[in-house]
């Protein structure tokens, strides 16, 4: 983790030179909104004479492409030092910057996983009629190498999209009405991103506990959401007005309860073979296995098959018999006495799991806070020479 005093921190100053200062591979997620080089000169007026409400800060003035690139480059080469090998970084730019932004990503050996538009649900209108409606931005999606692992959290980016894998268009209005900061009655940042796109980025690419970065920080908005998630910040920002607004803004989020955001769906219980509850003495040889109703009543064989009125086969074969199917999960299926009560096989399965895999225990305790293991009903655990 990077040092605790830039942990949930704004610090002022330009991100490549801060950057200098964080330990390499130290950041788990980094969400960068840089200046779009609009190269606008002057302000812009409607047809009736009121101003257009566009980017005319001085941040977003370079003097060429090429003093836009060597600044890119600064920023980006930064960012990758510290971003740890499996990290991943997004990187949001119109038109005028995304094309030059991605080819220095690129060279910079980033590996792009996806580019995700940002479809704005209520753009601004293109008063001038001469070009059409500008309305979506373009996140860049990386990892860090090629092969690089990365955390992304499919099942629950499909779950959020009602159950439909979720799409790299995002259907998503500009930021508005109450969310929107002022200062004096008007825009306290030309460019606040909605939280709402925070929100999607954060949850699926890092989990409870990770650092994030913002090397752009502007009004804060990748604080204000990582806070109520619950994940750290890192911000960088040039300008003292905005580190003063954004520190206001974080400081009044209330995070969310740790159990209101587990990654339980994504976890996938690893295969146990039936033979390997035997081994271990979770179930005995020669032990009768019983439907719920007790009417089918089947015996363990040694080779982790069982028995039932002559018909020989695994678990599942023989509750899929029994059923008239053609597969059918046993585990489900089939019960056994202990102290008198019949139990789910499932359950000894269960327990088997938390006792000798524990590798799944640990993905189980990154993924989200697991309460003590109860068990109800005590299982010998042996091994299979035990009686
Ligand atoms: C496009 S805005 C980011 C807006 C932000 N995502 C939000 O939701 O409010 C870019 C911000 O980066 C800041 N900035 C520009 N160049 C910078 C640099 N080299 N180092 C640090 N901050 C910089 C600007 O002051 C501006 O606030």
């Amino acid at each position: 983790m990077a040092e605790s005093e830039y942990i949930n921190k704004i610090i002022q100053g330009v991100n490549y030179e801060v950057l200098e200062k964080l330990p390499a591979k130290s950041v788990d997620l980094i969400f960068a909104d840089p200046p779009y080089n609009l190269q606008l000169k002057k302000e812009l007026y409607r047809p009736n004479q009121t101003k257009v409400d566009g980017v005319f800060d001085k941040w977003d003035k370079f003097k060429s492409m090429k003093a836009y690139d060597e600044f890119t480059k600064k920023w980006l080469a930064a960012c990758k030092r510290v971003l740890k090998d499996n990290g991943t970084i997004w990187v949001i730019g119109s038109y005028h910057n995304i094309y030059r932004v991605g080819a220095i990503m690129q060279d910079l050996g980033f590996w792009f996983l996806n580019d995700i538009l940002w479809i704005k649900t209520n753009p601004m209108p293109n008063f001038m009629g001469t070009r059409f409606n500008n309305a979506h931005e373009t996140m860049i999606w990386a990892s860090t190498k090629k092969k690089a692992k990365y955390t992304f959290h499919y099942k629950t980016m499909k779950t959020f999209n009602g159950d439909l894998q979720m799409r790299s268009d995002w259907h998503i209005p500009i930021c508005s009405g109450k969310e929107r900061i002022k200062h004096n009655g008007e825009k306290a940042h030309s460019t606040q991103k909605p939280a709402e796109l925070l929100l999607r980025i954060i949850l699926s690419t890092s989990n409870v506990g990770d650092t994030i970065l913002d090397p752009f920080f502007g009004s804060g908005t990748t604080g204000a959401v990582a806070k109520r998630l619950q994940r750290n910040f890192i911000g960088i920002e040039k300008e003292k007005f905005y580190i003063e607004i954004a520190n206001k803004r974080i400081e009044k989020i209330i995070p969310l309860e740790t159990e209101l955001l587990n990654y339980k769906l994504e976890i996938k219980p690893p295969k146990v073979p039936f033979g390997n509850l035997i081994e271990k003495g979770f179930i005995k040889i020669g032990e009768n296995i019983f439907s719920k109703n007790k009417q089918n009543i089947a015996v363990v064989n040694a080779n982790a098959s069982i028995s039932l009125n002559g018909f020989v086969g695994s678990i599942h074969k023989v509750s899929a018999n029994i059923l008239n199917k053609k597969s059918h999960n046993g585990w489900k299926y089939w019960y056994i006495k202990r102290e008198d009560k019949l139990i789910l096989i499932d359950e000894l399965r269960n327990q088997y799991i938390q006792k000798y895999l524990s590798e799944y225990k640990k993905k189980e305790k990154i993924l989200f806070q697991i309460p003590e293991q109860k068990t109800e009903y005590k299982t010998e655990i042996n091994n299979f020479l035990s009686k």
